[in-house]
């Protein structure tokens, strides 16, 4: 019996149909059943339901370690680097390293951060990263992050897109977007969707996109798109804990314009499992991963609104080949360099693997 699905089922007859978004919440992140907190299944890679450009190994944390190291230098003075979503700590593991074989210099100035809501998370991170000792420190929310703030590098990989997302649809005869929710199918059934109550004072819904008029008129109806709250106010937050240096987010993810093409009509939420894209979002609440394509454009706005400056927004591809340029450059201080860390960049960067659906945005406070 799935227990996390009988507890949907509840709160709906209890409270009313639910949005997708808590829908979400509950399916990703509840302490108990949420499909986050289960231990050992949801070790991306091979064994799990997806891949990150962690699980490909340990190239990527090695060259993002130097590309920050040397960001730190730049910065001069006691640093940090905050990680949020960690999830099993292998990526603070593999920078860690690298930070202790490679720059030892910076032992005494850098610690390592964790950014980490969940308890079991942070001890399956803590029993991982043992070895680094008081460099590495966490913090379950930002309201409990010192409020000196982060001098360094805040980032996340693969964060933003598994925040949970509201789902919109376009009603083409009374021209409104209209939010999609989830009931119950019938008794003791499985879940399926329904339409929300519209704000009651006929105003659009607040989570509405803001597009042309031209594109509305051609918008076709039932049209699906996803609106993220979740993940702005998210970026917001770490905006504001950032007193100086950068905030790197990599995700896959599209701007405003991308996700209102013919291809996308049908919304870009999805259900992983086992490396299968399933159609079935409502499916076995906990048991698969639930995630969309991030928003960049609302990201980067919340960002610059809180005083950022965007300072980067490339493919993944290009972000790590500008990285490669550097270490090719300095070749001596990176490390090894064989045939298994070309066959890693190689996947990193390959258009077909998480070279081009992988993007990174930066913004650092000027
Ligand atoms: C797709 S996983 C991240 C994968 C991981 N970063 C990697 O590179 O392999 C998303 C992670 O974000 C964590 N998470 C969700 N909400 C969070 C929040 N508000 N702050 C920090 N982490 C959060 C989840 O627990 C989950 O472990």
């Amino acid at each position: 019996m799935n227990e996390l699905a009988e507890l949907i089922r509840r709160e709906i007859k209890q409270g009313g149909d639910l949005s997708y978004a808590r829908f979400m919440e509950l399916a990703l992140y509840h302490p108990q059943w949420g499909y986050y907190e289960r231990p050992a299944e949801v070790a991306p890679g091979n064994q799990g339901d997806f891949y990150t450009s962690v699980s490909v190994g340990p190239l990527f944390g090695q060259m993002l370690a130097f590309q920050f190291a040397s960001d730190l230098v730049a910065l001069g003075g006691k640093c940090q680097i905050l990680e949020a979503g960690a999830h099993d700590g292998r990526l603070a593991r593999d920078i860690l390293t690298w930070l202790d074989r490679q720059r030892p210099d910076l032992r005494a100035t850098v610690e390592y951060w964790l950014l980490e809501p969940s308890p079991r998370r942070r001890q399956l991170q803590e029993v991982l990263l043992a070895e680094f000792g008081g460099r590495v420190r966490w913090f379950d929310s930002w309201s409990a992050v010192p409020s000196s703030g982060i001098r360094g590098v805040i980032f996340g990989n693969e964060l933003l897109d598994a925040f949970p997302v509201h789902r919109l649809a376009w009603n083409a005869r009374s021209r409104v977007w209209e939010e999609l929710g989830v009931t119950v199918a019938g008794p003791g059934d499985g879940f399926t969707w329904t339409g929300l109550a519209l704000p009651a004072n006929g105003e659009p819904h607040p989570l509405a996109p803001i597009l042309p008029e031209a594109l509305l008129d051609v918008l076709p109806d039932g049209f699906t798109t996803e609106a993220g709250p979740a993940a702005r106010s998210w970026w917001r937050q770490a905006a504001g804990a950032l007193c100086a240096g950068q905030l790197l987010t990599f995700d896959y993810g599209l701007t405003r314009e991308e996700f209102f093409t013919p291809e996308r009509g049908r919304g870009t939420a999805r259900a992983y499992r086992r490396h299968q894209v399933t159609a079935d979002l409502l499916a076995d609440p906990g048991g698969q991963d639930l995630t969309s394509q991030v928003n960049f454009s609302a990201v980067r706005e919340a960002g610059e609104a809180a005083g950022l400056r965007t300072t980067t927004w490339v493919s993944q591809a290009q972000f790590l080949t500008a990285i490669l340029g550097r270490i090719l450059a300095a070749r001596e201080s990176f490390g090894e360099w064989g045939s298994a860390q070309n066959r890693q960049f190689q996947t990193l960067t390959h258009p077909e693997h998480l070279g081009r659906p992988f993007r990174v945005l930066g913004q650092s406070r000027p």
